[in-house]
């Protein structure tokens, strides 16, 4: 088989075959040529519903069915269809088929992607900067936490994300140098920023997303991301860790509040608005290195001769050429 075709670029009746990770699955419903089920499939580009029409047959739709699950993987040969303007694909037997994978059959980087960059390269890049924070308190406590062999394991790793920037091995390494060099330049422009703590509060600001995300076949939320989420497991993590670095009760409520506004507005799930200097430069080093790296990966791998496509997750047009 050739190489697939991501699902961001299927197009209105085209044939599908490839290797997709199951999403959800919702029951068998009956419609007026027999059994039908739908569910959802994605890979690194994105998630697509797909139906499935089965016949008369109950018993053959339940085998289909029973197959396979939530998690795994999927053998698929079906086409797309556009309806309503949205792309979903349309299983119809028996020319076309679904059927758990075999563990040999895929190659996993259909699913996750890995950073371009070199995580070790990333790795040196970010103690360095840890290194040049003057402050010792608060130096001591960046490396109470990024030498802490099981944070730092997870953390080289991590996506940033299940969809938006970064969501790829070692995305979340790659976006907390991003934010922390932006923030950086930020002070280089404003000298009376403190440099100490606007290089904490950037390397630290998603810290918690070590507990929000985890790869399996594909990249997924915990439920404890699901139901706490990255703001708060990362005022956590930093909390801990705070009570052995006796920074000054001032610096200390800085660097939480620093997470706790990172992400700007209320609307954007911030508790907190950014409430002094060093927070909005962390805050708008974080929409920078985000927005500016979701844009690049919309055109990435893109295939359309037209000039423009719809973003969902930018919720906006975006120019391709
Ligand atoms: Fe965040
Ligand atoms: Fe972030």
């Amino acid at each position: 088989m050739e190489k697939q075709k991501l699902i961001k670029n299927f197009k209105d009746r085209e044939p599908i075959e490839g290797f997709f990770v199951v999403e959800y699955k919702h029951e068998i419903k009956e419609y007026k040529n027999g059994y039908r089920f739908m569910f959802g499939i994605s890979d690194k580009s994105g998630e697509v519903m797909v139906n499935y029409w089965g016949g008369p047959d109950r018993k053959q739709v339940e085998e289909v069915f029973n197959g396979f699950s939530k998690g795994d993987i999927v053998y698929i040969k079906a086409v797309s269809v556009l309806y309503n303007e949205k792309i979903q694909v349309n299983i119809n037997p028996p020319e076309n088929t679904a059927r758990k994978a075999l563990d040999d059959e895929y190659d996993l980087s259909i699913f996750i992607s890995s950073s371009n960059q070199d995580i070790g390269e990333m790795e040196e890049k970010l103690f360095s900067l840890v290194e040049s924070v003057k402050d010792e308190k608060i130096r001591f406590l960046l490396e109470s936490i990024f030498k802490d062999p099981v944070i730092w394991s997870k953390f080289k790793k991590i996506p940033a994300a299940k969809r938006y920037h970064h969501a790829c091995i070692g995305g979340l390494l790659e976006h907390t140098l991003g934010v922390a060099l932006f923030a950086r330049t930020a002070c280089r422009l404003h000298s009376s920023l403190d440099r100490d703590i606007v290089i904490a509060g950037a390397l630290l600001h998603d810290i918690g997303k070590i507990e929000e995300i985890k790869i399996t076949n594909t990249i997924e939320y915990t439920e404890r991301g699901m139901l706490v989420g990255h703001v708060a497991l990362s005022y956590e993590i930093v909390k801990d860790h705070l009570a052995e670095a006796d920074i000054p009760e001032t610096t200390s409520m800085k660097l939480l509040h620093i997470i706790l506004s990172h992400h700007g507005e209320k609307i954007n799930g911030s508790p907190m608005e950014p409430m002094f200097p060093e927070a909005a430069a962390v805050y708008l080093a974080d929409v920078y290195d985000s927005m500016i790296t979701q844009f690049i990966r919309e055109k990435k791998d893109i295939d359309t001769d037209d000039f423009k496509i719809y973003s969902n997750i930018l919720a906006r047009r975006i120019f391709v050429k």
